[in-house]
């Protein structure tokens, strides 16, 4: 079955009809989702949503983008919510020089603290990487973060640097991006990446696939993204969805 490695269902996009939605996932072919934190509010919902439903799991951490929250108790709190028992990975954790806030030595210093935290814990990392390839593959090298393993979500740069994050043993995190028309880059990177480093993700609610680009994202619209990656391999729709799910089993150590 489909399995949804990146999904935001506490956000409030999902306020009106959460509990609806998750109990179709089932249904429509979606088997495990992990939910992943962004803050430390949204860590807390996501560890109450994987406790909620036995089909969901958690990834804890802080986005770099909340990062002016964190502190040495935030910090301590996190490492406890990492040894609850459905707490799969640390993320999503990384750094986002697009929108630039917070300044970057602070997205840069709590990047770190949480990639070691990962590290402490032995869980794998969930990485955010957005117009920072440069710095987030030298800090990702120098603490050591492939000893962790992880996936670098919403894969946005070219084969370069996927080759560099395949040489550490990293998974790629593929989604709605691939089905636009202007995602030339990323369909080389699919092209390119062994099959079992493939994860499909949603990010919902964000990133929805094509036709449905700008509407609210769910898992539902997962196999747009599986179709377009088996027409690039040249492989079943089935196929990419089998090596998906194995891979984020794998991955985050879901029996
Ligand atoms: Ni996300």
């Amino acid at each position: 079955m489909i399995f949804d490695s990146h999904a935001h269902y506490d956000d409030a996009a999902f306020d009106g009809d959460r509990e609806q939605l998750l109990m179709s996932l089932r249904g429509a072919g979606i088997g495990t989702v992990v939910n992943v934190g962004a803050s430390m509010a949204s860590t807390r919902t996501t560890l109450a949503l994987a406790e909620k439903y036995p089909f969901v799991y958690a990834a804890v951490g802080v986005h770099p983008s909340e990062t002016a929250e964190l502190d040495e108790e935030g910090m301590a709190w996190l490492e406890e919510m990492c040894a609850r028992p459905k707490t799969v990975a640390v993320g999503e954790i990384g750094l986002d020089y697009h929108w630039d806030e917070p300044e970057r030595a602070v997205q840069q210093h709590w990047f770190r603290r949480q990639l070691r935290l990962a590290g402490k814990v032995g869980l794998p990392v969930i990485i955010h990487s957005r117009d920072a390839a440069q710095d987030t593959l030298n800090i990702v090298r120098e603490e050591n973060a492939d000893e962790a393993g992880g996936v670098i979500h919403c894969f946005s740069y070219g084969a370069e640097m996927a080759r560099e994050y395949l040489n550490m043993g990293f998974y790629l995190g593929i989604g709605g991006v691939l089905t636009f028309k202007n995602a030339k880059k990323l369909k080389e990177v699919v092209a390119y990446m062994p099959m079992d480093r493939l994860l499909l993700e949603t990010d919902c609610p964000y990133m929805a696939p094509s036709p449905h680009r700008g509407e609210r994202n769910s898992s539902l619209y997962l196999p747009l993204v599986a179709e377009a990656v088996s027409r690039i391999r040249g492989i079943s729709e089935e196929e990419v969805i089998a090596a998906a799910e194995e891979n984020a089993r794998r991955l985050f150590r879901i029996a």
